[in-house]
Formats: structure tokens, sequence, C-alpha cells
């Protein structure tokens, strides 16, 4: 028989979404425009040329999913406000609608016994902002202070837990560099400035939220892969190393006080990507960076071997997995649950970070109501599962995790590949906006109840 996994009691058991992928009412209310709506509304940029204009209505439907999470048995919920829903304009003047939908949200939850996570910025910038700039201006960092300002006034009361920014990394590189997400921009030294007035906007906000929400937790979330080398020869470990880098050290390192990673700036240089050199970091930028908080959010799904273009490699000695439907998920990532152990021992030991959550952990199958009208989704759950071990292996190690949300509560509109990827542990179908809990989500809640698995 398997053993028994239990997890420390006061284990949080969350699930997350973000406001532009599940709200819909994109222009409703006197919400602004955001990058996302202007993204999604350019075609060819989404896959079907698919949009979240309406995505789950869950900006008309709340409560019930509200409800969903009661069923589920949740604990916290961690969901993301859209800035341009509060500040039309990006700054200035306050759409108290906006505000609204997000208090009741947050009474909701509270009623419901569940504990909210608030995100500030999980994408959906406003476009006023973008306009004149965006992330790649440091404007852009001032006006989400006045905003972190504004949301942790009216819900930090209640919120427990505060997420300034949601994948640094996902924003700069994927918005700003390659083009795939919004703004859309193809122009690495516009990311690398991106990158920093992210973290910047991090750095300014935390004080303003730990004021307005003085019992609560704040953090910041990163999205880390677990990287390896295709083998010991130096060109393959190069290449994982560049890539940690860009992808997490870059970011990382800056947040605990170690500054911007030197192989990085070199690199970068190497690139072009710094042809004004760091001319956009201003003095004090690094210690307001490194403001103290009280977790770090990681968002884990899968690792990557690296594989450097050159002849002269030498012998793969680790392979990615056979392509089996367990072993990778439809979004092409490997299931690859020992990686997850590995980022959590390696960010404790070498930040130190108080607390880590797992704001962001989960599987893209596409599995459907059967005829029963059940989901046997046990690709999920197997996933989940074997992802919950391995953060369980990190514990026993001595890392100081103390929750995990799934990604994601329900099945949304899944960026630049519009509605083609499910995620969720509850099935959405676009056409009625009906939800059903799928077998995933009925394990979830098994474990959430019994605070682990066997
Ligand atoms: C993460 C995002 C989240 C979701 C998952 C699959 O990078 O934070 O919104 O799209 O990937």
């Amino acid at each position: 028989m398997a053993k028994k996994i239990i997890f420390p009691e006061k284990f949080i058991w969350g699930a997350a979404t973000s406001s532009y992928q599940i709200e819909g009412a994109w222009n409703k209310h006197g919400k602004g425009e955001s990058t996302w709506d202007r993204f999604t509304h350019t075609p060819g940029n989404i896959k079907d040329n698919d949009t979240g204009d309406v995505a789950d209505d869950h900006y008309n439907r709340w409560k019930k999913d509200i409800g969903l999470m009661k069923k589920i048995g949740l604990k916290a919920y961690r969901f993301s406000v859209s800035w341009p829903r509060i500040l039309p304009a990006g700054r200035g003047k306050v759409n108290q609608k906006g505000l609204d939908f997000y208090s009741k949200l947050v009474d909701g939850l509270l009623e419901a016994g569940i504990t909210p996570f608030v995100t500030l910025n999980h994408w959906d910038t406003p476009q006023a902002l973008e306009d004149e700039g965006g992330w790649a201006v440091r404007s852009t960092a001032e006006a989400f202070v006045d905003y972190a300002n504004i949301v942790s006034r009216t819900l930090g009361d209640r919120a427990l837990g505060w997420i300034t920014q949601n994948e640094p990394a996902v924003v700069a590189w994927l918005g700003f560099e390659i083009g795939v997400h919004a703004p859309g921009l193809r122009d690495y030294p516009k990311a690398l400035r991106a990158a920093h007035h992210l973290l910047l906007s991090h750095g300014w906000a935390v004080p303003a939220i730990r004021r307005n929400s003085p019992n609560a937790e704040v953090g910041i979330t990163l999205n880390v892969s677990w990287k390896t080398a295709a083998s010991n020869g130096a060109m393959d470990l190069k290449l994982a190393k560049e890539g940690d880098g860009k992808w997490f050290r870059w970011f990382a390192d800056p947040l605990y006080g170690q500054g911007y990673p030197s192989d990085m700036i070199e690199y970068f240089e190497r690139q072009g990507a710094l042809p004004g050199g760091m001319d956009f970091v201003q003095p004090g930028d690094m210690d307001v960076i490194a403001v103290p908080t009280d977790f770090i959010g990681l968002n884990y799904y899968t690792r990557q071997v690296s594989r450097a273009e050159d002849p002269d490699n030498d012998p793969q000695t680790v392979f990615p997995k056979p392509k089996t439907p367990e072993n990778w998920t439809e979004m092409g990532w490997e299931n690859y649950p020992d990686g997850l152990t590995g980022v959590l021992n390696r960010v404790y030991f070498n930040y130190q970070p108080l607390k880590i959550y797992i704001t962001e952990n989960g599987a893209s199958y596409s599995t459907g109501p059967n005829e029963n009208g059940d989901v046997p989704d046990e690709l999920r759950t197997n996933y989940l599962r074997t992802h919950l071990a391995a953060a369980h292996r990190a514990i026993q190690a001595g890392v100081p995790l103390a929750g995990y949300f799934v990604w994601s509560l329900m099945d949304n509109f899944e960026w630049s590949y519009g509605y083609s990827q499910r995620f969720g542990i509850v099935w959405v179908d676009y056409q009625t906006q009906k939800r059903i809990l799928k077998d995933s989500a009925k394990w979830y809640k098994t474990v959430i109840k019994k605070n682990g698995f066997q």
C-alpha cells in the first residue's frame, strides 16, 4: 500500500485564476481597455482569434463560482484584480463599480470560509498606460503604486495574501521581447526595461500594501521551471545556465538583495539588449526591489532539457520522457514532478525566503464530460498527485512550503492558445457557461479534507 502523505497543519489548499482569463465583461461598468483586450482584438495574435470578451463570464457568475469553491472545500482562492476595471485610464479617476465588484467577491469568499489571495497584476495592464510606453517606462511603475494603494485600501481589511506581480519574466520576455503576449512587441532593449520596472513596481508597492493591510502577507510570484543540461558538456551547461539566468535569476537575485547577476548583464550585452548599459537603474532602485517580503510565490509546471545546437556537443545523457499523454500535457510541457522538489529546495537554499507558496501548478488536458456527465480526467489527477508528493518531499527536507494553489479553478482563456487548452479542475462549457466538477476536483476535495492522501 502506498505511503500516507500528510501535509503540515494549517497548510493552505487553494486554487488560482486571473481576471482576464475568467471575468469577461471586458467593457462593462466603466472598465477601461487592457493590453490584453487590444492584443486579442487584433486578428492573428491568438489561436482561432479567441478573446477574453466573455471568457467564463465570472464577472456575472462569481457567486456560483464561490459555490463551486465551497463544494471543493478550498481554504484559499487566488484571483487577480483587473487594473483597468479600477482605473480605466491607468491612473487618476477611480471606477467605483470596479472596486465594488472585488469587494463583494472578497466578502463572498470570507462568508464561504475561503481566504482571499489577491494578485494585483496578472498581465491585463491598462492600454492607456501602454500607449505611454507601458512597462518599458518608469511612470508605469509609479502608476502601479497608486493602483496598489487604492486596491489595498479597499480590500486590505479583509484580504490576507497579496501578490504584487505575476511572473514578471513572462511579461517582459513574451510580451516585449518575443511578442507572443500583449503588448506584442519585439524589442529586446525595451524588454529589459520592462523587467526592471516590473520589479521596481513591486518594491514600491509592498510598503503601501503593508500600510493598508497590516495583517496580511505580501509577496511576488515568479515562474520557475527545472532547467537541466542535456549533457555535462560545456555548451549544454552554458545554455542551461543562461536559460535559468534569463528566466529566473534575473528576477530572483535582485528581489533577494543580490543585485542583477553579472554573468547575465554580460549575456544581455552580447545579445544587444543593453544598448545604453543598465541606464534604467537609478540610485536606490536595487534597495527598493530588495524590500523584505513574507513569501515568494512560485509557479511550476515543467522542466526544460537544454541541448545546445552545436556539432561538438557531448553525448546526451539527460533525455526528456517519451511522448505519452501521462508524460506530456497538451501544452507540450513535460510532466516532471521531481523538478518541483528541485526548485523548492533550490529557491530555499539560494534565497532563504521566509515562506514559499506554490501559487500555480497544474496540467492542460482536454478530457470532457462522458455520457454520465462526469469528467474522468485521471491524467490531471495523476499530475496533481505526483506534484503534491514532490512538494511534500521538499517540506520533509525542511523547505517552508505553506500552501499550494492549483492552476486553475476552472477552464479558461489560455492566453495565446485561446480556449484550446484546459487547465481547470472544473469543466466549463463555453456555449452554456455550465460548470462541472471534474474528477480531479473531487479528488482534490478529499486531499483538502484529509490534509493529504495515500
Ligand atoms: C502561467 C500563467 C497562468 C496560466 C498558466 C498556464 O504562466 O500565470 O495565467 O496561463 O501559466
